[in-house]
């Protein structure tokens, strides 16, 4: 880690007043959190996650999709928060700070950080497909989504999938956060996917200084000031 970039991220983070973060698979990487693509090992390797991770597809081969995200599921319980989670749930305590995140892993929560921004939803909630609005759940059947006794509606995973929109309330409090910060800190993600991609871009249209914490570079290094070639998990805590 360059100490001049460092110290000079470190005076940066010390003199904002509104801070804006906003973390990526990598963050959770030193956990050992699998990232998405990752996630698609051993018996699941043959398929394609951009295939399985869309509403098509889960209508398609509902128990296939279900039982993918079960084994997702068990991968991410096995894991704690790292480093850089505890870091950011410690930044909080100390100053204004705004963190959205695009993992549904819920290691942030877990490490301590209140009132998270999920922008990807969460791998641990499950919400109804097609419910009726009065939907209770039979008891469920591992391997099976479960089904309402009243309509026999199916539960999906409660994350976004591909080509679906993100919730609306996480992504305007994202927005707004973006907006009116004056420091943003983008932590381990590739920038890769919109929307939550355009999120620095905002931060430094308005005016803020942005911070790219990534071991590797990524499509976020031109929005940046200053880019902290490290981990997360050993650069974060370096940092306040
Ligand atoms: N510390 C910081 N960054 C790291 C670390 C680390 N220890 N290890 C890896 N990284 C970086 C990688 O260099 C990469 O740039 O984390 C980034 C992870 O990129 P992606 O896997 O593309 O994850 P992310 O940017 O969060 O993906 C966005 O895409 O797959 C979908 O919906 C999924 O939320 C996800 C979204």
């Amino acid at each position: 880690m360059d100490a001049a970039l460092l110290a000079q991220a470190r005076d940066r983070i010390a003199a904002a007043s509104q801070i804006f973060v906003l973390t990526g698979a990598g963050v959770s990487a030193e956990s050992g959190v699998p990232t998405f693509r990752d996630a698609l090992t051993g018996l699941w390797a043959r398929f394609d996650p951009e295939e399985l991770a869309t509403e098509a597809a889960y209508r398609r081969q509902p128990a296939l999709v279900w039982q993918w995200y079960e084994h997702r599921r068990a991968m991410v319980s096995a894991t704690q928060p790292n480093p850089a989670h505890f870091a950011l749930a410690q930044l909080a305590d100390q100053r204004p700070v705004t963190l959205v995140t695009q993992n549904i892993d819920g290691l942030h929560q877990q490490a301590g950080s209140q009132q998270v921004i999920e922008l990807h939803g969460n791998l641990f909630a499950n919400k109804w497909l097609d419910g009726c609005g009065r939907c209770d759940t039979v008891p469920p059947v591992p391997g099976e989504p479960p089904h309402c006794a009243l309509c026999g509606a199916m539960m999906r995973p409660g994350v976004v999938w591909f080509g679906e929109d993100l919730p609306r309330v996480a992504r305007y409090r994202a927005e707004h956060a973006a907006e009116t910060c004056d420091l943003c800190l983008v932590v381990g993600t590739s920038g890769l996917v919109y929307p939550a991609a355009a999120l620095p871009g905002m931060a430094r249209e308005n005016g803020a200084f942005v911070i790219v914490v990534n071991p590797q570079p990524s499509a976020l290094d031109a929005t940046a000031d200053l880019v902290l070639a490290a981990p997360a998990g050993q650069c974060l805590p370096a940092l306040w």
